[in-house]
């Protein structure tokens, strides 16, 4: 039986640049302004491609994924700011619901309500995100990710227990860059651990398409004032190397 090709998004090129020069068989495929690398990472078929920013870019990308590449499921790996208080740079969330806090189609439909699939919210496929749970936490109980990234590099950015959770994760055509927006939207949605510019639009596009997904998001900033300074930094010096180790940690568990 033919082996089923996973797509590997991310939004940023760091956080997929080291993943596409681990490929083999590899070849790039232009199309509506992306770059798609297909090949082998592992032995699994993967097709690599870095998104660009925000909803319609990752919308657009993920369809062209499934409907020219054909892929049977996404994994969209990326950073994000953190807005619950106990999460630090370094630790990785992974989406169990996944929320647009910018759509409002009120008085029509409730706050954050997709408009026909009526819903709120959006949740990982089970397996999908049991399968993410253990490949993060295999990554991080051993010293792997430390050798990995580099022990020095990860103490810069204050890493030095970097640990996982599942939660919900919140999407939006918005950089957090100030205590007041994280403020106000902690008291839109309490339960939400971190925000970014993709997760949600990806999972919408998987939902209505049927595929399995999987959205995770290594901590960079605190969503604040100190963001702007902290997610170039974490960008260029660590997400690169966390983004493959993520990534095939998650193709060892397929
Ligand atoms: N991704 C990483 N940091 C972010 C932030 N502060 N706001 C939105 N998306 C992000």
């Amino acid at each position: 039986m033919r082996q089923k090709t996973i797509g590997v998004m991310g939004a940023m090129p760091e956080e997929v640049n080291g993943i596409i020069q681990l490929l083999t068989d590899s070849e790039e495929v232009r199309l509506g302004m992306r770059t798609y690398y297909t090949g082998q990472l592992n032995g699994v078929p993967i097709v690599v491609v870095f998104s660009r920013w925000g909803k319609v870019a990752a919308a657009t990308t993920v369809s062209t994924l499934i409907l020219h590449f054909n892929v049977s499921e996404i994994i969209f790996t990326g950073v994000a700011g953190a807005i619950d208080s106990g999460l630090n740079a370094g630790d990785i969330v992974i989406g169990k619901r996944l929320i647009q806090h910018d759509l409002d189609g009120r008085p029509l439909m409730k706050q954050f309500e997709i408009p026909l699939l009526g819903v709120q919210y959006l949740e990982a496929p089970p397996e999908a995100l049991e399968r993410a749970v253990k490949a993060v936490h295999t990554l991080l109980d051993g010293n792997h990710l430390f050798s990995a990234v580099g022990e020095k590099e990860l103490r810069t950015f204050g890493i030095v227990k970097p640990k996982v959770v599942a939660g919900d994760i919140a999407s939006g055509d918005q950089f957090f860059a100030s205590s007041k927006a994280k403020e106000e939207l902690l008291q839109k949605l309490p339960g939400v651990l971190c925000v970014e510019m993709e997760g949600a639009a990806v999972a919408q596009v998987c939902y209505e398409y049927g595929i399995s997904f999987t959205v995770l998001r290594t901590v960079s900033d605190t969503a604040d004032e100190q963001s702007h300074i902290d997610f170039p930094a974490f960008i260029e010096k660590i997400s690169n190397k966390y983004s493959i180790e993520i990534v095939k940690n998650i193709l060892q568990c397929l």
